[in-house]
């Protein structure tokens, strides 16, 4: 077994123990949040290298400080694969998160004031797509899109009249809680027939677009915005995309306009996630990963659940858990003591307030990586059921929590990590 941590275990105990449970929890429990995943040992790795120490603000060749060479190298590669996945004109890796790629893109080309159309979070949006509390919405004018209520599905139509109505100078798309196909074709033309630029950000289903399993936002977006550690298996970052004539500004806004010295030990790492989202097996992945959302959100309606908009085409789904009486809060509270973890989320027209919502999100792209078929989904999708019928019950909880650890066993996660962190725990 490889010796993992030796020196964290020794200089900071307490760390190390965090560090030791956090690893045991993610191997014993089922992670369905749709927007985490299970990276591979190589991109740990590249994230723990010494990358971290180097400072390199500017862009490769023309960087801000000295001994960059090897920084231009990873920073290159993690650019050339970027731009080969995608088939992007023009690609910044730098940002640290999905946030700040989106507040680049707002910068280069918005003035405070002006007017944004953005996918409403009580509808599937995300914060930096103009929630009140966010800077988007405290610096831009937001006209909200939405869902119809007839199928919970965009109502292009309306998104036509507003955009016509408003005359947005941009137009934002994608989600963090919508299961169906995404028309970037047809958001770009509406866009285009009302002189606004367009904006896609695909921080969820960047995996599926990366292996054509999602239609791509290429040629038709302005800006394609990602985060790169949801379906795309990378670390926790962002990263942006344009066409070239958009080039200059995005790394402007970008550097020196929000961030400092890039994380080179991330970027490191993107790179190598990148090289594994080019290998036909991780096509295959993602393939499993709607195979895999598809049969736990059937197998759940018929168990009674309602599936807000009937179902999923991608990875990720919402469960309507009020229709049976539960909050989703009090839902995610205990599917987290079953050890499944979830997170409750609003629904389209939701009559409860956001801290209690009426619905749970659920993804399948973590329990894919760890090998888990249509076979385990139903079984997951049975265990949900199980607790959901009977929230409160201890005795039910531990028994699925039994359950839990005994699937989870057969997929395992991290070896080597684990195996030591579960001998540190004494377990
Ligand atoms: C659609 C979308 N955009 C942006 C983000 C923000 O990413 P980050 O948490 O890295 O800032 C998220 C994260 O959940 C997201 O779902």
């Amino acid at each position: 077994m490889t010796n993992y941590y030796q020196n964290l275990a020794a200089s900071d105990p307490e760390v190390f123990a965090a560090v030791q449970n956090e690893t045991r929890r993610q191997h014993e429990g089922l992670e369905l949040i749709a927007s985490e995943n299970f990276t591979s040992e190589a991109v740990l790795e590249a994230a723990g290298t010494t990358f971290t120490n180097k400072y390199a603000e500017g862009y490769p060749g023309k960087r801000y400080y000295g001994g960059c060479e090897f920084s231009d190298v990873v920073e290159n590669l993690a650019s050339s694969r970027a731009k080969q996945l995608f088939g992007c004109e023009h690609v910044n890796v730098q940002p640290h998160s999905g946030s700040q790629a989106n507040m680049a893109v707002y910068l280069s080309v918005l003035n405070y004031g002006d007017t944004v159309m953005g996918f409403d979070l009580s509808h599937g949006g995300h914060l930096t797509h103009g929630h009140p509390l966010n800077f988007s919405g405290k610096s831009y004018k937001i006209i909200p899109y939405g869902v119809k209520p007839s199928d919970e599905m965009i109502d292009y139509e309306e998104f036509e009249r507003l955009a016509h109505e408003n005359k947005p100078k941009l137009i934002l798309c994608g989600a963090s809680a919508y299961s169906r196909v995404i028309d970037f074709e047809r958001i770009a033309g509406i866009a285009k027939s009302v002189g606004a630029l367009c904006m896609a950000d695909i921080a969820h289903i960047a995996g599926l677009v990366a292996t054509g399993e999602h239609p791509s936002p290429f040629p038709h977006m302005d800006f394609v915005t990602t985060t790169t550690h949801k379906t795309l298996r990378g670390p926790r970052a962002g990263i942006i995309m344009c066409k070239e004539q958009f080039a200059k500004d995005v790394d402007r806004a970008l550097f020196p306009g929000i961030q400092g010295g890039p994380l080179m030990h991330i970027i490191a790492a993107k790179a190598v996630a990148f090289k594994e989202a080019l290998q036909p097996e991780f096509k295959t992945y993602q393939q499993q990963v709607k195979k895999n959302a598809k049969v736990l959100a059937e197998t759940l309606a018929g168990a009674g659940f309602r599936i807000v908009s009937g179902g999923t085409d991608n990875h990720v789904f919402l469960l309507d858990v009020f229709s049976k009486g539960l909050f989703g809060k009090d839902a995610e509270k205990a599917l987290d003591a079953a050890h499944i973890t979830v997170n409750k989320n609003s629904i389209p027209f939701d009559q409860n307030p956001p801290m209690k919502a009426s619905g749970i999100r659920l993804g399948s792209p973590a329990v894919t990586t760890r090998g888990m078929k249509e076979a385990e989904m139903k079984q997951i999708a049975a265990l949900i059921a199980e607790v959901l019928a009977a929230p409160a019950d201890e005795t039910v909880r531990a028994n699925v929590s039994a359950k839990v650890k005994a699937l989870t066993a057969q997929f395992p996660l991290y070896p080597n990590r684990q195996s030591l962190a579960s001998g540190a725990a004494g377990d």
